[in-house]
């Protein structure tokens, strides 16, 4: 009798609020129409990219599957772990607002980055920063170096269309793809080959993939930095990193619109991999550096906007398609401001780099054998100093027709369509 009437009063109680339910449902919709509405509009009327964009961008990017390869579970799996909060979180709950985040990108090797993550637990001022790491696909290896970091904020993002995780369909290899130079109407095989008549190889392709789905990835995909307003420095698994980069850097993001307006970005390290600095009293202006660079998020709109130059330019570096393509196409010098010592160095495996003696940095056996000496222990850049400016320095620029390696049609769209899945309407790349 009891649980009847009991029931009976539920029953009542229903019918009584559901009035209630449909009008509150009602006026949820609405204002969920009207603060869309609103969005576009905002879009529409002001020309400030940034904070409007960023309404509009959504990490979950399930609409976007058509314009994607289909995936297999690995790949789903390791989507899923990319939304993972942050570790170390309770030791190191406040990050500094003045936070420059540092982005470390990584393929698969572990001894590099052993001495890496070694190099980055003595940088002064890591703790007010989150690292967030950026795997090529998935060695475990790899991860579990990166699960025993205790001085910062960590989070771990994997590639999940890294053609790797592949074993036999596109970005992969499929049964059907053309191999080096065979020719695709003869023997009925898929592909385009680049510019010197090869096909691609998914081991060439896999870091120009990399790194613009992490930039992608990282801007305008991850609840942890889409709203970051500050600089993100980019470092790989084998630069090794002195102690004085951090406050160097913040130092030079600092003094940048100042001293250098041209400047786009900071970097740790010369553009010149082999040097190490000139060791004036001064601050040096130069083509941008692929060690240690940190820009903010107008530069990356700025990028971003280039994503058919980036992604059509026959070349498999990404590095080298940026200097070719990208930058010329800004119609203005592309500066980087950094001190007269460096902060980062490249290092490689020893005895590789023939002719050049012990010079070089170098690893082995995870044993390296780069000296850090006081003056790179502490911030060692000036406010009072110039910029010395170097114009016309050599390399790589605009002109250049690429070493290839990037010609098949499906890395070009695979490449394009990342820069669209963090888009809502993801058909038209907005900016
Ligand atoms: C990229 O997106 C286009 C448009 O949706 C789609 O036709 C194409 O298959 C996608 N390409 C790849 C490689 O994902
Ligand atoms: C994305 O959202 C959809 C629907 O909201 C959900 O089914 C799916 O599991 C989410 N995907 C990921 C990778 O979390
Ligand atoms: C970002 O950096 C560029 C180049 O240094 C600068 O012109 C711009 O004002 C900066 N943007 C913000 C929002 O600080």
């Amino acid at each position: 009798m009891a649980s009847l009437k009991k029931s009976r009063f539920k029953v009542v109680a229903f019918r009584r609020l559901l009035p209630v339910v449909v009008i509150t449902l009602l006026g949820v919709l609405l204002l969920i129409f009207l603060l869309r509405t609103n969005s576009t509009l905002n879009f529409v009327t002001r020309s400030s990219d940034e904070v409007v964009e960023d309404n509009k961008l959504s990490y979950n990017y399930s609409e976007f599957r058509d314009h994607l390869p289909h995936q297999n579970e690995l790949s789903i799996s390791l989507e899923k772990r990319n939304q993972l909060p942050p570790r170390n979180r309770d030791q190191y709950p406040n990050l500094a607002s003045d936070r420059i985040v540092i982005v470390l990108y990584v393929h698969n090797r572990p001894q590099y980055l052993q001495v890496v993550v070694q190099s980055l637990s003595r940088v002064v001022g890591i703790s007010e920063t989150i690292l967030i790491v950026s795997h090529d696909g998935y060695f475990e290896g790899m991860n579990k170096i990166v699960e025993g970091i205790k001085f910062c904020q960590v989070k771990q993002i994997f590639a999940p269309y890294s053609p790797h995780l592949f074993s036999n369909s596109f970005p992969g290899v499929s049964p059907r793809d053309c191999k080096e130079k065979d020719d695709a109407t003869n023997k009925h095989c898929e592909g385009n080959p680049d510019q010197y008549g090869n096909h691609r190889s998914p081991k060439i392709v896999s870091l120009k993939h990399h790194w613009w789905w992490m930039m992608n990835t990282v801007w305008d995909g991850l609840q942890e930095t889409r709203s970051h307003s500050g600089h993100i420095l980019f470092i790989e698994e084998d630069h090794f990193i002195f102690p004085n980069a951090y406050r160097n850097l913040q130092l030079l993001i600092a003094l940048k619109p100042k001293k250098c307006p041209d400047c786009y970005a900071a970097n740790l390290a010369p553009s010149d991999v082999k040097s190490q600095g000139e060791g004036w009293e001064s601050l040096i202006a130069e083509r941008m550096g692929n060690v240690g660079y940190a820009f903010n998020r107008t530069v990356w709109r700025k990028i971003h906007r280039k994503a058919r130059e980036f992604c059509f330019f026959d070349e498999y570096n990404w590095d080298i398609t940026m200097w070719a393509t990208v930058y010329p196409s800004f119609g203005h010098p592309v500066y980087t401001l950094r001190g007269p010592r460096t902060s980062a160095i490249h290092f490689g495996k020893c005895g590789l780099h023939q002719g050049q003696g012990d010079k070089n940095a170098c690893i082995d056996n995870g044993v390296v054998n780069i000296q850090v000496e006081e003056s790179d222990k502490v911030a060692n850049i000036k406010s009072e100093w110039e910029v010395q400016v170097y114009k016309h320095q050599a390399g790589y620029q605009a002109g250049f027709k690429g070493w290839g390696g990037w010609g098949d049609e499906r890395d070009r769209q695979l490449c394009l369509n990342f820069s669209k899945i963090y888009h809502l309407g993801g058909n038209r790349p907005r900016s």
